[in-house]
C-alpha cells in the first residue's frame, strides 16, 4: 500500500510533485479560477478549444513550476454537478493518480474543492468520516495497484511508481473528519489489494492449500477464527459433490471456514460463500486452449470472501459474519469424474454430472449445505459461475439471482453506491424444473434450448440453500478486467469486497 496522509495546507503553496485537482463541466471557478489566473488563462483556453471540458475522467496536465508550490498539476473532470456521487470522485481520483504516475511523478497531493467541485449528493449515516476523503483515497490506492511479485527488478528502466499520497483538506477544522474517512478507506483498500494479490497468483502458486494458508494468516492477524477442513473431514460430512470435482486433481481440496463475531452472541450471522476453483481446465469436458490461462481467476469468489472477512475485521463492523471457501482444482486426471457420473451431495441429493466444466455449482452445493448449520440471516454466494453472464451483462455488472427480494435489493443498492453494480435476473420456476435429471435428483447442466445459463446455474443451487434468504452473485464477467477502468487496472478486480462491506455496514 502507498503511504497516505492528510494535511491542511495552502493549496497554491503546497509542495509536491503533482497536485491533483478536480473540475466540473463548467468554466473555472473558485480555486481553479485563481490557478487559471496564475497560468495566464491556460485552463480557460483549454475549455475554449475543447481540449478539456471537465467531462468525467478527462485530464488536463500542466507544469506549474515556480508559479505554485507543486511542480505540476493535473485537473481531472468530474462531469456534471448533478451527477457527482462518490463513484465519480473515486474514478476521477484514480484517473488523476494514474496520469501522475505515467508522467513519472513520485509524490502526489489530492484536493477536492467541496465548495466548487461537487460534493456528493448525500452521504449515508453509516459512513464514518468524510466520504469525499474516503473516495479520493480509494480511487488513488486502487487505481495505482500493481502486481509485480514475479518480475525481476529492472535497474536500467525501473517502473514509475507513486510512493506518497497526501489528501489535502481546505481547513484545519476538516482534518479530523478527513482523517477518519482516510483511515476507513485505507483499511478497505488493504483488503481489496490483498484480494487482488490472491487473484493474481498463478495456479501453481495459488493452490487450495495456498488459499487456506492465506486465510489462516489473515485470520491470525485480524483475530478471527479460521478452520480448514481436510479431505477426510469432507468425507465424514459426505460432501460427495465437492469431492467429485476434486478427484481429477493431485492437489488436495480444502474447505475454509472463517468466523468473525462483531455482533451480539445471539445475532444470526451473514454467511458469505466464495467459489474457490484455483484452476478450471473444465475437467474431462476440457475447455479449449485459447484463454484458458484466465481460469486461474476461477477462485475470485473465494479470494473476495477472504478479503471481505479481512475488511470486516479490520473495520470492526458490529455484525457476525462467516466466510466459507470450498477450494479445489478442476482437472482431468485419471480419477476425474466423467460426463454421466452421479454424485451425492451432503444433503443426500443426487446429481448427474452431464458436463464436468459446470463444476462451480457442484462445489457450492456442499458449501451451501454446510452454511445452513449457522442458521444464517442471509446467505450470499459469489462465483465466477457462467460465461453466459458475459452474454447478458458484459463486464459492466454482476448478475444477482436469489430467493429473497429484500436481500437482493439491498445488495443492488450497495452495488450502486460502490460502483460494483449488480443486475437482477429472474429465478422462474421453469428454470428450476429444467435442472431435474431423468435418473438423479438434479443434473448440473440443462438441456439445449432452455437458455439463460446464468439463471439455470443459480436454479441448480437453490435446493441446497434450505429456506434461508439467499442471493447468488455471478461475477464471471467482473472478477477481472482486460480493459482497465479508472480505478481497476487490468487483472483481478476484487469485485464484491467493497459491495459486501457496504451491505454489511448498512445492516
Ligand atoms: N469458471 C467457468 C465460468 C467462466 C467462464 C468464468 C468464462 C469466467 C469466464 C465455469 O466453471 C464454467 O465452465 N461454466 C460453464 C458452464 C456450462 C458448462 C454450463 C460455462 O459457462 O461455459
Ligand atoms: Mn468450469
Ligand atoms: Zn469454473
Amino acid at each position: 500500500m502507498i503511504q497516505t496522509s492528510v494535511k491542511a495546507d495552502d493549496i497554491l503553496k503546497h509542495k509536491t510533485d503533482c497536485l491533483i485537482l478536480f473540475s466540473l463541466e463548467t468554466k473555472p471557478a473558485g480555486l481553479l479560477k485563481q490557478i487559471d489566473g496564475l497560468l495566464n488563462g491556460a485552463l480557460t483556453a483549454a475549455f475554449q478549444s475543447k481540449r478539456f471540458e471537465g467531462k468525467l475522467n478527462q485530464a488536463f496536465q500542466q507544469s506549474v513550476r515556480g508559479l505554485m508550490g507543486a511542480d505540476s498539476i493535473i485537473v481531472v473532470g468530474l462531469g456534471k454537478s448533478k451527477d457527482v456521487k462518490e463513484e465519480q470522485i473515486r474514478q476521477a481520483s484514480g484517473t488523476g493518480a494514474k496520469a501522475a504516475e505515467k508522467s513519472r511523478h513520485r509524490k502526489i497531493a489530492i484536493f477536492l474543492d467541496e465548495k466548487n467541485a461537487g460534493k456528493p449528493a448525500k452521504s449515508k449515516k453509516t459512513q464514518i468520516g468524510s466520504p469525499v476523503a474516503a473516495a479520493l483515497v480509494e480511487g488513488a490506492q486502487l487505481g495505482l495497484y500493481h502486481f509485480d511479485q514475479y518480475k525481476s527488478p529492472d535497474k536500467d528502466d525501473p517502473p514509475s511508481r507513486i510512493n506518497e499520497i497526501t489528501v489535502l483538506a481546505s481547513s484545519k477544522s476538516k482534518m479530523k473528519d478527513y482523517q477518519k474517512g482516510v483511515d476507513q478507506a485505507e483499511k478497505l483498500c488493504e483488503a481489496v489489494i490483498a484480494t487482488r494479490d490472491l487473484q493474481h497468483h498463478p495456479s501453481n502458486t495459488a493452490t487450495p492449500a495456498f488459499l487456506a494458508k492465506a486465510a489462516q494468516t489473515m485470520a491470525r492477524k485480524h483475530k478471527i477464527t479460521c478452520k480448514v477442513l481436510e479431505k477426510k473431514d469432507m468425507e465424514k460430512l459426505k460432501m460427495g459433490s465437492l469431492l467429485g470435482v476434486a478427484r481429477g486433481s493431485h492437489e488436495p481440496p480444502k474447505f475454509i471456514v472463517m468466523e468473525y463475531k462483531g455482533g451480539k452472541a445471539k445475532d444470526k450471522p451473514v454467511v458469505i460463500i466464495g467459489k474457490g476453483v484455483t484452476f478450471d481446465t473444465g475437467g474431462i469436458s476440457l475447455k479449449p486452449g485459447a484463454g484458458m490461462d484466465e481460469m486461474k481467476f476461477d477462485m475470485s469468489g473465494g479470494a473476495v470472501t477472504i478479503g471481505t472477512l479481512q475488511a470486516v475485521a479490520s473495520l470492526k463492523l458490529k455484525v457476525n459474519v462467516v466466510g466459507i471457501v470450498p477450494a479445489t482444482e478442476n482437472m482431468p486426471g485419471g480419477s476425474a469424474i466423467k460426463p454421466g457420473d452421479i454424485l451425492t451431495a451432503s444433503n443426500g441429493k443426487t446429481i448427474e454430472v452431464l458436463n464436468t466444466d459446470a463444476e462451480g455449482r457442484l462445489i457450492l452445493a456442499d458449501a451451501l449445505v454446510y452454511a445452513q448449520r449457522y442458521k444464517p440471516k442471509a446467505l450470499i454466494d459469489l462465483a465466477t459461475l457462467t460465461g453466459a453472464v458475459i452474454m447478458a451483462l458484459g463486464h459492466q455488472a454482476a448478475a444477482a439471482v436469489g430467493t429473497d427480494s429484500k436481500l437482493v435489493q439491498k445488495l443492488i443498492e450497495s452495488g450502486d453506491a460502490t460502483g460494483e453494480r449488480l443486475w437482477e435476473l429472474p429465478l422462474y420456476e421453469e428454470f428450476e424444473k429444467a435442472t431435474k435429471s431423468d435418473i438423479a435428483d438434479l443434473k448440473n447442466i440443462t438441456s439445449k434450448g432452455v437458455g439463460a445459463g446464468t439463471i439455470t446455474g443459480a436454479a441448480f443451487l437453490k435446493p441446497f440453500t434450505g429456506d434461508f434468504p439467499w442471493a447468488h452473485l455471478d461475477i464471471a464477467g467482473t472478477a477481472w478486467t482486460s480493459n482497465e477502468k479508472p480505478y481497476v487496472p487490468k487483472g483481478g478486480s476484487a469485485y464484491g469486497v467493497r459491495l459486501l462491506i457496504d451491505y454489511l455496514k448498512n445492516l
